[in-house]
């Protein structure tokens, strides 16, 4: 049988095989909201520049409605042959409504409908991963108010570097997932221009009025050039390269999470609630969620090299090449949730075991900068000197098997003679992460000003 659409210039229907390859309909029945707003829009603007009676509109705008509560009921019956949801809502209006149906596509294309329930539909989940990015960030705030005092190790290559705060440490997440909020509500704003009216690629003879489709589907304009309309995938690109980059932030954080998990660091607890256990050995207690978010970054950073790649060859303008889209955005921004939602519930629950961050802030020989910089200060020595005189402490107290608080003063004197006692007051871990107040540092005070900068930011 021929196509409904388009039947008139096809003797025969598709084989099997090309309705396999072509139909969309599994995937893009997501946009079903998105496709009968902008065909309720593009009703109303029909009527009001008299392309269509008002009668007509009224009716396509009173049996879309019914079509998307059926969809919503899960009574809908979407059909493959009719290949995408654009042709599927199409024919059942017509069911419905009849003859005026078949004036709804005037003045449009699939290849304009497509551009704007897409981009509909990326608006919509840039404004969910925002508000997961900010729910994210207030559950590191309550963290970072915690334990704004407590001390633990500050880490270069992994390897012990200087004490710094719990506080510090969650407020540079905070910063990280601000910058990736940022970029989400940048590529928001760049992506808020309608398609719709562009038609196939060329623009239509019919009088429609863009302005009004745009402001109806509250985009900002509509967009300029109707080749470009119809073609441009870039805010698609754009949403999957910010969900990248934040996807790469999650999975460092849950890199951390797992690390700070294990027996060999018990630096947090997970809760039982984030937390699975193994089947035979019952000791147990795995950091699941991190592992899979930092797993499922994988696929967000497939989807942008994906569509990137579908994208790369493609002359104007449209091409069905650009189907390819719908899947690698839907799970990307699937996954993103997810890890975003995961990640905010075990930085909710976790808990800091404050007393082995202590212990092991003043671990590795931690404070030698301090000793260091304390020489510089109170001995006038120069920086690289005292850096010498400092790995001579150290080299000290690692062949005697302490930590640099635990040499006597003799055994300092004996490297160089005019350190006093009061050098062990810079030796403590408090007192060292009190010390780094310039900007930015992770001094308590510091940190607390940050806390809530940040919190009236998010209030
Ligand atoms: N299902 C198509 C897509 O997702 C809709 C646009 C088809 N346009 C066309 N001229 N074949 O891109």
């Amino acid at each position: 049988t021929s196509n409904q659409m388009w039947g008139g210039r096809f003797a025969a229907g598709p084989d099997a095989i090309m309705e396999a390859i072509n139909a969309s309909i599994g995937f893009d029945k997501r946009m079903a909201a998105q496709d009968i707003a902008g065909s309720r829009a593009h009703a109303a603007m029909l009527a009001a520049t008299g392309i269509v009676s008002d009668s007509d509109a009224s009716a396509m705008r009173e049996g879309l409605l019914t079509v998307l509560s059926e969809i919503e009921g899960g009574k809908f019956q979407f059909s493959t042959a009719l290949e995408d949801i654009h042709m599927n809502v199409e024919a059942r209006l017509k069911d419905i409504i009849g003859e005026p149906a078949g004036r709804l596509h005037t003045g449009r294309s699939r290849n304009d409908q497509v551009a704007t329930d897409f981009k509909l539909w990326v608006r919509d989940q840039l404004d969910a991963v925002d508000g997961a990015l900010q729910a994210l960030m207030r559950a590191l705030l309550v963290q970072a108010e915690a334990g704004a005092d407590w001390v633990m190790p500050g880490f270069t290559h992994l390897q012990v570097a200087q004490p710094v705060t719990w506080g510090h440490h969650m407020m540079a997440y905070v910063e990280m997932f601000a910058r990736d909020l940022s970029r989400i509500r940048d590529a928001r704003r760049r992506m808020n221009e309608c398609p719709l009216g562009a038609a196939a690629l060329a623009g239509t003879s019919f009088p429609i009025d863009r302005d009004m489709t745009a402001n109806a589907l509250g985009f900002d304009r509509p967009a300029a050039n109707s080749l470009d309309a119809v073609s441009d995938r870039d805010f698609a690109l754009e949403f999957l390269a910010a969900a990248s980059i934040c996807a790469m932030h999650l999975s460092r954080m849950a890199e951390e999470l797992v690390i700070w998990s294990s027996a060999q660091f018990r630096f947090v607890a997970l809760s039982d609630r984030f937390s699975t256990g193994s089947s035979i050995m019952p000791q147990k207690k795995n950091p699941d969620a991190a592992e899979l978010i930092r797993a499922k970054i994988g696929r967000i950073f497939g989807a942008n090299v994906a569509l990137m790649t579908v994208m790369k060859g493609l002359p104007m303008a449209y091409s069905k090449d650009m189907q390819e889209d719908k899947e690698q955005v839907f799970d990307a921004a699937d996954n993103i949730m997810l890890a975003l939602a995961a990640m905010e519930g075990m930085v909710r629950d976790m808990s800091a075991n404050v007393e082995n961050l202590e212990a092991a802030a003043g671990s590795g020989f931690s404070t030698a900068t301090d000793l260091a910089d304390w020489l510089v200060r109170v001995l006038d020595m120069p920086f690289r000197e005292a850096h010498h005189v400092t790995g001579s402490l150290v080299a000290m107290a690692e062949k005697k098997g302490c930590d640099l608080p635990d040499l006597s003063l003799e055994d300092m004197q004996s490297v160089h003679k005019n350190i006093r006692e009061d050098v062990f007051d810079v030796l403590g871990v408090h007192n060292s992460v009190a010390s780094r107040v310039s900007y930015g540092g992770t001094a308590p005070a510091r940190v607390r000003a940050q806390i809530t900068r940040w919190k009236e930011i998010l209030a």
